[in-house]
């Protein structure tokens, strides 16, 4: 029979990346940054259309300091002939040659949501039987969150910034909504303008506080610092089931007051009292009460409107994506606040992800076929066979800095890596496929002891650099999760950021943020056999089955893709030791 393949593109102000799915199977996803090497990589420059895309006509300059890519504000690129753009073939050939099909194989793209017609006219001079199918930003948010799901039946929540105008919502960007699925379909109830935008008012206290788009994670670590200050005065601002005149229903299309499910603080006037924090610009206790404040009001949302979904579905399950849901701590909230028994939140749930939930739609929802795939990992970049790698690392036999070995035994490779760790030196995991979504788990990873105190500066003043506010994250086994964290269900993801349990943190000082909470993945030997070996094997030696991951990569660089990436990044930085594969390589002067 003859095979369906949809090619499924998402380029955002987020970044742009792509996916391949096969008989409703996503067999291979990557972002354009992990090809160019460029962090948050678009296609092309942000130029004055896109800006007006975004809806961001006021003053456009605001933006290019805060958001961290390329701008070209006098030339127009919605124009430009995609062919011609080199990106663009690079995670297209990328995705091609991961699943051996070409162009002629294939059946449909979706895409969205700049520059479709372009994008359209290459494809179809490649293969004119190619359809092209543009979605909603927000549908396919929701299809992201619950099609690739384990679950028959749940509630799902939208939750991002901001989406692209429809004709549908009288040109209108959305930034949330409800639904419920059941089966391959999936019934929207509720939608959110951007007025209400979660993601919105998390971008501008992130910009506040002196940091860039995309970086919200540093306002979530930071946090922890916090005291209720500001918290306890904008809260009295955040309304519930209010009339607010300014709520337009959207598919209604009505003016006047509406009954809002929540009207958010006017953070804009709040916020216009505080300076700017400039970059390198000491923080002060008010840049934590702010992160506390931001970090508080939107888990108070998110849970209201998980709350709302439980009495309106009558599900236990509850599916999240969007770029909120990214908000580990938030997640956690909406579990231990909520009923909901079970949680999947979309692993790379921000817009990077959308080609996930886009190629579904079409499979499952417009072809009508039924659900059969499930993000059980999120391992989706491409194959590199024992060959290649062995011809890379052929390439580093005359190193004289660097001893490589080669294990027959992968057993033998566990121990002296876990022994590694357990000895302290900060070493690397560049293993099988690599993560589609942001966070390392397992396969692209930058690995130490987390029992040691001084293990956090030591990565942050060695390798990673980063603010020491932002917590390090814990990968324990997840049959031993509970005996660490207050969490009974598994957090596969690293989209959960439990409370550790009283005592235990001493125990990992180095996983353990200061609120006391851990952004914890469980992992399975079903999901990831090799490091859940290694972490085994770290358990044998120390009695403690977890192990400290961070990102492979140093800051301003995406996470490693190629075993040559991984090599060249263990070389230029200060990681002791590499888990290549069947290979160790170790820096010959720290033995
Ligand atoms: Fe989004």
């Amino acid at each position: 029979m003859k095979k369906s393949i949809i090619l499924s593109f998402t380029l955002s102000g987020h970044g742009f990346s792509g996916a391949v799915c096969i008989d409703g199977d996503i067999k291979f996803a990557s972002s354009l940054e992990r090809v160019t090497r460029v962090k948050n990589d678009l296609l092309f420059p942000i130029s004055k259309a896109d800006l007006e895309v975004f809806g961001w006509k006021a003053d456009p300059k605001q933006y290019v300091d805060f958001l961290d890519y390329e701008f070209d504000l006098e030339n127009d690129y919605s124009k430009v002939d995609i062919a011609k753009v080199e990106k663009f073939q690079l995670l297209l050939n990328y995705l091609l040659e991961a699943a051996d099909i070409t162009l002629k194989d294939v059946n449909c793209v979706v895409y969205s949501y700049r520059h479709n017609e372009i994008v359209r006219k290459f494809f179809k001079e490649k293969n004119p039987k190619i359809k092209f199918i543009i979605p909603e930003h927000h549908f396919s948010h929701a299809c992201q969150a619950y099609l690739p799901s384990p679950f028959q039946e749940a509630a799902i929540m939208v939750v991002d910034g901001q989406g692209v105008p429809m004709k549908r919502t009288g040109g209108d960007q959305l930034s949330g909504s409800l639904s419920s699925g059941k089966g391959s379909e999936i019934k929207t109830l509720v939608e959110f303008p951007v007025k209400y935008s979660l993601g919105g008012m998390y971008a501008e206290f992130t910009k506040k506080l002196g940091f860039k788009s995309n970086q919200e994670g540093k306002t979530m670590g930071m946090a922890a610092y916090g005291s209720s200050k500001y918290y306890d005065i904008l809260k009295k601002e955040l309304k519930f089931d209010s009339l607010d005149f300014n709520y337009r229903k959207v598919l209604q299309k009505g003016f006047g007051f509406h009954k809002a499910m929540y009207i958010l603080p006017n953070y804009g006037v709040f916020l216009s009292q505080f300076e700017d924090r400039k970059s390198g610009e000491k923080f002060t206790q008010t840049h934590m009460d702010l992160a506390y404040a931001v970090q508080k009001i939107t888990e108070d949302v998110m849970v209201y409107l998980a709350n709302w979904l439980y009495e309106n579905t009558e599900s236990d399950n509850l599916c999240i994506a969007g770029g909120v849901g990214l908000n580990c701590i938030a997640n956690y909230q909406v579990l231990i606040r909520s009923k909901f028994k079970n949680i999947f939140i979309h692993p790379n749930a921000g817009d990077n992800g959308l080609v996930v939930g886009q190629a579904l739609y079409v499979h499952n929802i417009l072809n009508k076929n039924p659900r059969t795939y499930i993000d059980t990992h999120d391992y989706l970049g491409r194959d590199y066979s024992e060959e290649e790698i062995q011809l890379t690392i052929n390439k580093f036999l005359n190193n004289e800095e660097i001893e490589i070995i080669k294990y027959d035994n992968l057993d033998d490779l566990y121990v002296n890596m876990a022994q590694y760790i357990a000895d302290g030196y900060i070493t690397s995991w560049c293993q099988g496929r690599s993560e589609f979504g942001p966070r390392a788990l397992g396969n692209r990873s930058i690995l130490a002891d987390p029992r040691r105190s001084d293990m956090k500066d030591k990565l942050n003043s060695r390798v990673k650099f980063r603010e020491s506010f932002r917590p390090f994250t814990p990968s324990v086994l997840a049959e031993r999760s509970s005996e660490f964290f207050e969490l009974d269900i598994e957090s596969p993801f690293m989209l959960l950021a439990p409370y550790v349990k009283p005592g235990m943190g001493d125990i990992v000082p180095a996983i353990t943020h200061a609120d006391n909470t851990a952004r914890v993945q469980t992992v399975t030997a079903d999901v990831n056999e090799r490091y859940y070996n290694l972490i085994k094997a770290f358990d044998k030696i120390t009695g403690v089955p977890i192990l400290l991951d961070t990102s492979f990569n140093v800051s301003d660089e995406p996470i490693v893709e190629t075993p040559l990436d991984a090599i060249k990044c263990f070389l230029k930085t200060d990681i002791d030791v590499l888990g290549l594969d069947r290979f160790i390589l170790r820096k010959k002067n720290k033995f």
